[in-house]
């Protein structure tokens, strides 16, 4: 297939562009919105991109666009300008081609835990039955074994999330975005969760984007850091991390991690918070 891996200029900046074509490229990407009648402008000419299989973070302030960016990748809304390709091809619509777990969860209320992880496979067509079988073969490792007849309110706020979760694998899609998907926790711990999503990462081998506030858990789990600047988020550094895998808890007191750490913080630390 001609035009499919056509490397980059040497001219490209190692740390902001990929290689050869990967799954997401985001390139010069602005985006504002009116508000009040005058322009917000929330992303300034960012560069992103992800590439095959890899764990990728995005931390910033609240308020600098990290939602925004990741509803532009997954096509619910469109930059003001710049480009996104997905493995070199850039669509009109996105919609549909990435899985996209939101902020929200966005469960459906009336719908039960399995019938809310089966969404994604109804709409490629996939029988109900088919559909079940797949969810209930995970629903163990979700931790909701026995809730999949129960409705999103009766759940634990965690619960939820891994319900979301659970329906953003099943749809899947090459690439999930995720955002700030455990916010909510129960009675899992942060890293257990860590842990658990690494696991889950390694099993279904798919390109993850993750949006986090928390840089430990941006070091522990990524292949690179991006760390977006307060609005308009601009890319203030990008930031690999070369620790080996798999990741164990103990290497959050390794000098290289304590180095990291102090890297993406001293970049974060100056950024004003917007709720
Ligand atoms: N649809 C929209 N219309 C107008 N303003 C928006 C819209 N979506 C987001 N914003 C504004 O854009 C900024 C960035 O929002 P968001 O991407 O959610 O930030 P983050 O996820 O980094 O906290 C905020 O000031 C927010 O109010
Ligand atoms: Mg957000």
């Amino acid at each position: 297939m001609t035009g499919g891996l056509t490397m980059r200029a040497e001219t490209a900046d190692s740390r902001t562009q990929p290689a050869v074509q990967v799954p997401i490229h985001v390139k010069g990407v602005s985006k504002s919105f009116m508000q009040n009648g005058v322009p917000l402008a929330v992303l300034d000419d960012v560069d992103f991109y992800a590439s095959d299989g890899e764990f990728v973070c995005i931390i910033g302030p609240s308020g600098c666009g990290k939602s925004t960016l990741l509803n532009i990748i997954a096509g619910l809304d469109r930059p003001s300008k710049g480009v996104i390709s997905l493995h070199g091809r850039t669509l009109d619509s996105r919609l549909g081609e990435v899985g996209y777990m939101q902020q929200r969860d966005l469960l459906m209320p009336w719908r039960s835990v399995l019938d809310n992880a089966v969404i994604g496979l109804e709409l490629k067509g996939v029988s109900k039955n088919e559909a079940h079988a797949r969810a209930r073969a995970l629903l163990q490792d979700f931790g909701l074994a026995g809730f999949e007849n129960e409705y999103p309110h009766a759940l634990s706020g965690g619960m939820r999330q891994r319900a979301a979760f659970l329906r953003t694998v099943l749809a899947d899609q090459e690439v999930f975005l995720l955002d700030e998907p455990f916010g909510a926790l129960d009675a899992l711990t942060r890293s257990q969760i860590q842990e658990w999503l690494l696991g889950m990462w390694r099993r279904v081998q798919k390109t993850i984007v993750m949006v986090t506030h928390d840089v430990d858990e941006a070091i522990f789990l990524s292949d690179r850091v991006y760390v977006m600047s307060s609005r308009p988020g601009r890319m203030k550094l990008v930031q690999e991390v070369d620790l080996p895998r798999p990741r164990l808890l103990e290497m959050v007191t390794q000098p290289r991690f304590v180095e990291l750490k102090a890297l993406l913080l001293a970049s974060v630390r100056g950024e004003v918070t917007d709720g």
